[in-house]
């Protein structure tokens, strides 16, 4: 009785210091248990969606393969002359796939239709589709309304080539090694495999 006595008024007490500070840290809180503020659906002024297309084209490698010489300096290319798309190609098992002029695609295109396009947007790699897919909608929005602040400049990306066909320089070559599907099949199966 005497111990569960003491207890009690002690673990009202700590209950009461915890309860203190948890409602004065409320704000914070709620910031810190927000696992991705990007897609928290705040309303973002039409400055704000291109400031943050700017980013997103940054810091999601947009640039890397859609503007010419962007990783060979450094990201030290005038942003009137992003996103053109380049004559760099990307051969692979999949053949050659040019980095498409994304100023010319966004002219064409309004928020309706871009939402409903880079929500399913497959296309052959190297592009990271996936990543485009898994972009918000306000960050794939942002990357529309930024693309469009830039206007429509530059021609069109190189046609893409099938497998087989040898593309003009400049590209870059993927020598991958066979798939393990292909690898395993050219293989005796062993005798646990069904
Ligand atoms: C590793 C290089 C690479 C990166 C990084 C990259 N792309 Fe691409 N992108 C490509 C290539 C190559 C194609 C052409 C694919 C094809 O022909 O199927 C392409 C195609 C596209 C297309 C389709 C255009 C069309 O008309 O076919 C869109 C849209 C696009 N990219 C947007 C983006 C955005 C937005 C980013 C940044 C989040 C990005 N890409 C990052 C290489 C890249």
């Amino acid at each position: 009785m005497r111990v569960s006595n003491l207890m009690i008024p002690a673990a009202l007490v700590l209950a009461m210091a915890a309860c203190k500070p948890a409602a004065n840290d409320a704000k914070t809180d709620a910031a810190v248990a927000t696992p991705h503020p990007s897609a928290m659906p705040v309303a973002l002024t039409d400055a704000q969606l291109i400031e943050r297309g700017d980013y997103i084209v940054r810091i999601a490698g947009c640039n890397d393969c859609h503007t010419p010489g962007y990783p060979e300096s450094g990201g030290k290319v005038p942003k009137a002359q992003w996103l053109v798309g380049t004559r760099l190609g990307w051969n692979g098992p999949w053949g050659t796939t040019y980095p498409a002029n994304l100023r010319l695609k966004a002219a064409d295109m309004d928020d309706a239709k871009w939402l409903a396009y880079t929500a399913t947007l497959h296309t052959r790699p190297p592009m990271p589709d996936f990543a485009v897919r898994d972009m918000s909608e306000q960050d794939r929005l942002a990357i529309l309304r930024f693309v469009k602040s830039l206007g429509a400049g530059g021609e069109p990306a190189p046609a893409y080539l099938p497998p087989g066909e040898k593309p003009p320089v400049p590209f870059v070559e993927f020598n991958l090694p066979p798939p393990p599907a292909a690898a395993g099949a050219a293989q005796a199966k062993p005798a646990s495999a069904g």
